[in-house]
């Protein structure tokens, strides 16, 4: 039993950052972690896992449609899932050990063990009580799955069992088009599986760029997945080791059903806050279950704080992060502070998307005077070269002022690119701003600056 500043419960990217910053500004900081190594579903089973896959198979990828184009001799290129299942698994413990390393740098303990809190100011540990003058729950989340769908982690799996499977299925049935979705998708399409996606909504990814949407659903379409949009799954059966998945065409409200090796539930996630008590001590939950907040991450509870996925916006890991830092300042008597209008998404698909900031039908339905400049990778001499033409940036900016209002960009690097666009919204940029500063040629940052001239007076090379 000790005494600190503050005590983290949740060692992910929320609390890892948070916990690293408190003790950077001279706080006695613990963060409380229940699973064997530290960093959360981001690091276990989430971000840097998928990311090992997704690199894997997209070499797979290369070596069997472009390394011939490029004179590289490399016939039949297999895949030895376990190796690949080993890569995996070194990366995972490769970044989780670089925590345990900061931890260490930075004088943070680790609690090992699932933490509760008793009462403000202190949180149970095994059997110890500890106590903190601050309280920061970055519990996280947990895949939610369906109601009439039994998770077995096998046959029917979701993001966590999808990364660590037996062996390549022949076929896998996705649930849900959004992100998990079609990045798992797009790893298993690769390695060979007949990949089926049924998604609810008519578009993938909900909410992204229209334009975004229809570009990325033609190019995975071409990789090979196969898209049964507007269909709700109602229930998975499985028996010997197959299942069977039915669905209704909600234009029509006909039934179907669908015979496959695996069933990927990418129906989204909930917070997870099981066993915290929150409760008993009275922090308030908003009706989707997320714990609320203040805008300084402060529950209903006093001393005790929320961020990342357990609160509300969205479930990514850099939200987490920025939110981790921003309530480690407030704690610190500084001004920290997240700019929600400039967090960007990227999904790690082939090619990547990227979007940050409005998309034109959140400009439209607002009534908002905008231009956009559009620039297409082929134009670009660097992604002609690198067999990565498809996709373009589009550049959102006010009619009037030519403030940058939001960037899409679906291409090579796409969640390298959207940065400089990132950077521009937080200092306020005009698109003239990004078309005046120099960028280096050859790159694929040319399409970025492209697209903001054509925000102006046109693009070069379009
Ligand atoms: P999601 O919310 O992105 O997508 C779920 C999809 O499932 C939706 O399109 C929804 O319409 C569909 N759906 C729901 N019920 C259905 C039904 N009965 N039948 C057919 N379709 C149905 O959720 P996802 O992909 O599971 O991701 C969860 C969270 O994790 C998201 O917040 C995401 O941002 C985050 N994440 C982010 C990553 C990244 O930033 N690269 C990577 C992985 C996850």
């Amino acid at each position: 039993m000790a005494s600190y500043d503050v005590i983290v419960i949740g060692s992910g990217p929320g609390g890892y950052v948070s916990a690293i910053r408190c003790a950077q500004l001279g706080l006695k900081t613990a963060c409380v972690e229940g699973r064997d190594t530290l960093g959360g579903t981001c690091l276990n089973v989430g971000c840097i896992p998928s990311k090992a896959l997704l690199h894997a198979s997209h070499q797979l990828h290369e070596a069997q449609h472009n390394f011939a184009k490029m004179g590289l001799i490399a016939e039949d290129p297999k895949v030895d899932w376990v190796k690949m299942q080993g890569y995996k698994t070194e990366v995972i413990d490769g970044n989780t050990k670089g925590i345990e390393f900061l931890f260490k740098k930075n004088k943070i303990d680790w609690l090992k063990g699932w933490g509760s809190i008793p009462a403000a100011g202190q949180v149970k540990v095994g059997d110890d009580i500890h106590q903190a003058k601050h309280i920061i729950i970055a519990s996280g989340s947990e895949p939610s799955s369906l109601p009439g769908i039994e998770i077995d982690e096998k046959t029917v799996v979701t993001s966590t069992g999808a990364l660590a499977l037996d062996k390549i299925p022949s076929k896998m049935v996705v649930i849900g088009a959004g992100v998990i979705g079609l990045e798992l998708g797009s790893v298993y399409a690769r390695l060979g599986t007949e990949v089926e996606v049924i998604e609810f909504l008519d578009d993938i990814t909900a909410g992204m760029d229209g334009e975004v949407q229809k570009t990325f659903l033609r190019i995975l379409k071409k990789q090979g997945l196969k898209f049964t949009m507007g269909a709700a799954v109602q229930s998975v059966s499985v028996k010997k080791g197959k299942a069977t998945v039915s669905y209704v065409k909600r234009k029509k409200d006909t039934t179907h059903k669908l015979e496959t090796d695996v069933v990927l539930v990418a129906t989204g996630r909930r917070p997870y806050v099981d066993g915290l008590r929150l409760d008993a001590l009275g922090v308030i939950l908003t009706a989707r279950g997320q714990i609320q907040t203040d805008a300084h991450y402060a529950t209903s509870v006093p001393g005790i704080y929320a961020i990342g996925d357990a609160i509300t916006g969205p479930m990514l890991a850099h939200k987490a992060e920025d939110e981790g830092m921003a309530v480690a300042e407030i704690l610190a008597g500084q001004a920290g502070h997240v700019n929600y209008d400039v967090i960007p998404g990227v999904i790690y698909t082939h090619p990547e998307v990227a979007t940050v900031g409005q998309t034109e039908e959140q400009l439209k339905e607002a009534g908002r005077a905008y231009k956009a400049g559009k620039f297409s990778f082929m134009g670009n001499g660097r992604a002609k070269a690198n067999f990565a033409a498809d996709g373009f940036v589009k550049i959102l900016a006010d009619t009037t002022t030519d403030r940058i209002l939001g960037a899409h960009i679906i291409g090579p690097m796409a969640g390298d690119l959207i940065h400089e666009v990132c950077v521009a919204m937080e200092f306020g940029a005009a698109a003239e701003d990004l078309a005046r500063t120099c960028h280096a040629h050859p790159t694929y940052s040319e399409a970025v600056r492209e697209a903001a001239l054509a925000c102006g007076d046109g693009a070069i090379h379009s």
